[in-house]
């Protein structure tokens, strides 16, 4: 049977760095309605144990499922990707949502890093996803004899929420320095808020250096998924209407959303 055309696609984050996810996404495919929740109160998740991280994405989720009547949510952050994901579809949405769908974003990370025969990666991440491996074991799985070199990047997430973006030069110098001296030919940015960062991390390591950015790749992804799913992507209402939604209200969140989707963008503030 074909659900009703009435349900939205939520996007997930910690903060403000989905933002320029849902902004490529609404691009890519424009005629669907989207729901943002960002974090903000808790932000950043980059330093938060497993626990504690499977618990905010778990009540994100169910706000997006239950709140704002989304078919499928995309889980943005690689940190909550990283951490929490799994056990979500594993346990949480078979047992409360059998009908909702819920994706991450480090398949399509590692399949885009696949697609460009890379052999040699690094990647920028936070801690948490760093120390958890999980972007290395979604690559390892997809590229034979390939060498992944991770990062831990811990200061790029606060400037950024904080807006303080002058400060970011030196850190990543500091932390692209021994991803660029491992001859590595593509850098993943394994985190939301780093394509903020675009143009400089790629004066940076170069033009031999491919740097793969969630915000060009997960568009085509996710249209290639809606076209293997026609039963979700049939129940998805068309009415090209935006929210955003946030725990806390910041002034680099606010000025972010009017920059990306126009000044007359109303932000709602919510609580889980
Ligand atoms: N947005 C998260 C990610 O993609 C990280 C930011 C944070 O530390 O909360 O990994």
């Amino acid at each position: 049977m074909v659900e009703k055309r009435n349900q939205r696609i939520g996007v997930f984050d910690s903060g403000l760095g989905g933002l320029f996810t849902l902004r490529a996404l609404a691009r890519d495919l424009p005629m669907y309605d989207y729901v943002y929740v960002g974090d903000t109160k808790r932000v950043p998740y980059g330093n938060r144990s497993p626990k504690t991280v499977y618990e905010f994405t778990r009540q994100a989720v169910e706000y997006l499922f239950l709140q704002k009547k989304c078919k499928l949510v995309i889980v943005a952050c690689n940190t909550a990707s990283a951490l929490a994901l799994r056990r979500l579809q594993r346990e949480f949405l078979p047992n409360h949502f059998p009908d909702r769908r819920l994706l991450g974003v480090l398949v399509p990370l590692a399949e885009a890093i696949q697609e460009r025969g890379s052999r040699r990666v690094g990647v920028l991440a936070t801690q948490s996803t760093t120390e958890s491996h999980a972007i290395q074991r979604e690559i390892v799985k997809r590229i034979a004899r390939v060498a992944v070199f991770e990062r831990a990047a811990p200061l790029l997430v606060p400037i950024i929420e904080s807006g303080e973006l002058q400060l970011a030069r030196d850190a990543l110098a500091f932390y692209l320095k021994p991803l660029i001296q491992k001859n590595t030919d593509c850098l993943a940015l394994g985190c939301t808020h780093y394509p903020i960062f675009k143009r400089t991390i790629k004066s940076m390591v170069g033009p031999d250096v491919a740097v793969v950015s969630q915000d060009e790749f997960l568009g085509a992804k996710l249209a290639d998924y809606l076209k293997r799913h026609p039963d979700v992507e049939q129940s998805l209402s068309r009415g090209r209407r935006r929210i955003i939604c946030l725990t806390d209200k910041t002034p680099e969140f606010e000025k972010r959303a009017k920059e990306w989707f126009g000044k007359s963008m109303p932000l709602k503030f919510i609580s889980f």
